[in-house]
């Protein structure tokens, strides 16, 4: 089998975890509806374009992770490394931001990006993105926090942080930026080979970077805090009033810089402390300049994508819950019941309940056994001595309680 095996990175998900799934997505449908968001589902491929100029050609995803292929008509497309970029192009294309009240949107789905996979890393992996169009904030920033923070509380989620910060305009930026390269410059030699590059074409990934060296070097350097305008400073502090009111908590990082372009003004990510070195299970912020860098018009934005792997991960540590069995498993007992036990496991059926049917050949025990190891509630059994009398014997699992009931009437079962 191995070398048919499914791609490295790319992963089933398999039954008996797919409850959790189900649970995850219907959980963040219903926040979206509570914080009135629309569900819009952009295609998986987008024209590689969209994503070199809206996440920036400087970033690790465009310049080493995405996949990226031309099609027969020769074409260059991407399979999407992320949601925001295809839900701008949207927006921009179907004109959704033109209702006079701001858009707001999320959308679910699988993300693709050739990064080493390890715990909580994939090449395909599963976002929640959540994204507001046309409304410039501080309040709804708070408001996009708060939804997440909503979304991971009513989870049942523990031990998880809010990060914080503002990463300036594109007026006040640009100073730190200069003022970061000529500090980090001096210090060259000290930084690992990627800020070295780094320095050149993105400073300001050294500021996160994990290298002890960097770390050190960084920590004497100018704070991004310290350059921002007056409106941007404004701007910050409206947000972190809003979720002081909302009682958020939350710590300010001044070196959270995320790792794509498009970013302006207040970025977050939510990190847990049971995750090891991934630890970020979302991460967000405020793109006022990507619209109209796509294109489109100059409409302010805000948003946030949660890895649904990461969640995952942390709900099957601390929910063992298994997937629960059906009501009930039928057992044919004799070839003669096959009719009968057809007609009422689809009456059943079509009363909501949940039927596991058994064709197999096997006696009872056996049978009692495979119904067992369904998890079924209960075991409905259908042999001659039955379907002489028109009944089932009905067998409780949990207490061995058993009854006959007839067979022309499902809705007492
Ligand atoms: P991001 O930080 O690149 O942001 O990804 C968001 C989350 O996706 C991460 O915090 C992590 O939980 C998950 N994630 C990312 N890469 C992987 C991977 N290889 N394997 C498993 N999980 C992963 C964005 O994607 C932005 N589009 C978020 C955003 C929306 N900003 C504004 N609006």
């Amino acid at each position: 089998m191995s070398e048919l095996a499914a791609i490295r990175g790319f992963k089933d998900i398999l039954p008996g975890q797919s409850h959790l799934w189900r649970m995850l997505e219907d959980k963040a449908r219903d926040v979206a509806r509570r914080f009135d968001f629309s569900e819009l589902r952009p295609p998986l491929m987008e024209r590689t374009e969209l994503f070199q100029r809206g996440l920036g050609e400087a970033t690790d995803i465009v310049e080493k992770e995405m996949y990226t292929m031309e099609d027969r008509g020769g074409e260059r497309i991407t399979l999407r490394p992320e949601a925001t970029a295809g839900l701008v192009r949207a927006v921009i294309e179907h004109s959704l931001h033109g209702s006079g009240r701001p858009t707001r949107l999320f959308c679910l789905g699988p993300m693709f990006r050739y990064e080493r996979p390890q715990k909580g890393r994939l090449r395909q992996f599963h976002q929640l993105d959540v994204e507001v169009f046309g409304d410039p904030g501080p309040q709804v920033d708070a408001e996009i926090i708060m939804w997440l923070h909503t979304f991971l509380r009513e989870l049942g989620l523990s031990d998880l942080s809010v990060v914080l910060n503002s990463l300036g305009c594109p007026q006040c930026r640009p100073v730190f930026r200069d003022s970061l390269v000529s500090f980090l410059s001096g210090h060259r030699q000290t930084l690992c080979p990627d800020c070295d590059r780094r320095l050149d074409h993105n400073p300001l990934r050294v500021l996160d970077c994990k290298n002890p060296g960097c770390q050190t070097v960084v920590a004497e350097g100018p704070v991004l805090s310290d350059f921002l305008c007056p409106d941007c400073r404004n701007h910050f502090q409206g947000v972190k009033h809003s979720l002081d009111v909302l009682g958020v908590e939350y710590t300010l990082n001044g070196k959270l810089v995320r790792g794509l372009d498009y970013y302006t003004r207040t970025t977050f990510e939510v990190h847990s402390g049971n995750l090891g070195a991934q630890n970020a299970v979302a991460g967000g912020g405020r793109y006022d300049g990507l619209c109209a860098r796509l294109g489109g018009p100059d409409i302010p934005a805000i948003g946030f994508a949660a890895g649904l792997e990461r969640l995952i991960l942390l709900l099957s540590e601390q929910n063992q819950a298994a997937e629960p069995g059906p009501d009930y498993y039928a057992a044919v007992l004799c070839p003669e019941a096959t009719e009968k036990a057809f007609a009422l496991v689809q009456k059943l059926r079509a009363r909501n309940l949940a039927v596991a049917i058994d064709w197999e050949p096997g006696g009872l025990k056996s049978r009692l056994k495979r119904a067992d190891k369904a998890k079924a509630a209960k075991i409905i059994m259908l042999g001659s001595d039955e379907l002489a009398c028109g009944e089932a014997t009905v067998r409780n699992l949990a207490d061995g309680e058993q009854k006959r009931l007839p067979l022309d009437r499902p809705d007492l079962f």
